[in-house]
């Protein structure tokens, strides 16, 4: 298939465009690089560079794709906070701007990446996608709009929207410390070996793998009952920040952390009701974390500049 991956040069968007390209589809790939790097995309990509929000850059997709795939958008609740109408932009008008290409050009299915962000603060139990969405970010309110858009145009151009939960492992971009709770915290462990958590060790977050992610969206994108459905995108698990770290810390020995601060627009505890995304998708089976933050560690320690620093002797 002919298939549009939008944010091939971010983390995820990198990573599904890798696989797509092994079971030889075709794959026109979309980025502006304001947080993605040219060095992500993979090889065989047909590259496209532009943003998305703009008329131009629509402009410039070809007209045969049968998927939209699309992950590009600013991905920080903390960095909405910064500049909420330039993530808007990158979340929303891109979002909009897709939808209407998809519907001219007649695609089968655009798949969107949300975000548990949407739901805000829940109760400690798993979230089921019926719950109340009350978003407490410009994020969050971004991405909940790009679904009602969607919804909008569901009749002319079919949707499945992800809600994706914390995405961890090898590809996340070890240089931005405000994106990704588990990169920014291996980031420090490794540089410095000394994490800076932003918020209570007692919040509870859903770690999800980026294989079990990229697993998600390839199923996403064709299982006909997926069809304008919005699924979590998580593992069901409930790991505390504390637990995270502890977790961290049996690769990373020698690390220690302290407390300081908070993230604005940062949610208490959440993780997924899973039972809509096994009903629907198949998915059941997730990659613990330990066996996630193992290799997301190796990988760090021989691919970023960060780890080659801190690589134990005799390796
Ligand atoms: N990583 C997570 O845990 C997570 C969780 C929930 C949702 N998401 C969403 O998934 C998507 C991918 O996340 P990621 O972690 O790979 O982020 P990322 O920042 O690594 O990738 C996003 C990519 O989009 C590109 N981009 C941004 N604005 C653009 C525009 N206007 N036009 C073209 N390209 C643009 C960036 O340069 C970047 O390469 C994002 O939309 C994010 O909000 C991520």
């Amino acid at each position: 298939m002919r298939i549009l991956v939008t944010g091939v040069g971010g983390f995820i968007g990198s990573q599904l465009a890798r696989r797509l390209l092994a079971e030889r589809h075709e794959v026109i790939g979309v980025d502006d690089f304001s947080a993605g790097y040219r060095h992500n995309v993979p090889a065989g990509t047909e590259l496209i560079e532009g943003d998305l929000a703009r008329a131009a850059t629509i402009a410039a997709l070809p007209r045969n794709c049968a998927l939209i795939l699309h992950l590009a958008g600013q991905s920080s609740g903390e960095i909405s906070f910064d500049d909420p109408v330039a993530d808007l932009q990158k979340n929303v008008v891109t979002t909009l701007n897709l939808i209407r290409y998809g519907v001219e050009n007649a695609c089968q299915r655009l798949v969107y990446a949300s975000s548990m962000s949407v739901y805000g603060d829940v109760r400690d139990v798993p979230v089921p996608e019926s719950s109340e969405c009350r978003p407490l970010s410009c994020y969050g309110v971004g991405k909940l709009a790009a679904e009602g858009y969607l919804r909008v145009y569901a009749r002319k151009l079919p949707f499945v929207a992800l809600r994706m939960f914390n995405v961890y492992g090898p590809g996340q971009d070890m240089q931005n410390l405000r994106q990704g709770m588990v990169s920014i915290f291996l980031a420090q462990a490794l540089e410095s070996g000394r994490v800076h958590v932003k918020g209570s060790l007692e919040r509870y977050r859903d770690f999800v793998y980026i294989d079990d992610v990229v697993e998600g969206w390839c199923r996403a994108a064709l299982a006909p009952a997926a069809a304008n459905q919005m699924l979590n995108l998580g593992t069901g698990a409930r790991t505390t920040v504390a637990q995270l770290l502890e977790r961290m810390r049996d690769h990373v020995p020698d690390m220690t952390w302290f407390v300081e601060g908070a993230t604005p627009g940062d949610q208490a505890g959440i993780y997924a009701d899973t039972a809509h995304l096994g009903n629907v998708l198949g998915l059941t089976r997730f990659t613990a974390l330990d066996a996630g933050m193992k290799r997301f560690v190796q990988w760090a320690r021989e691919h970023t500049a960060v780890g080659a620093s801190h690589r134990p002797r005799g390796r």
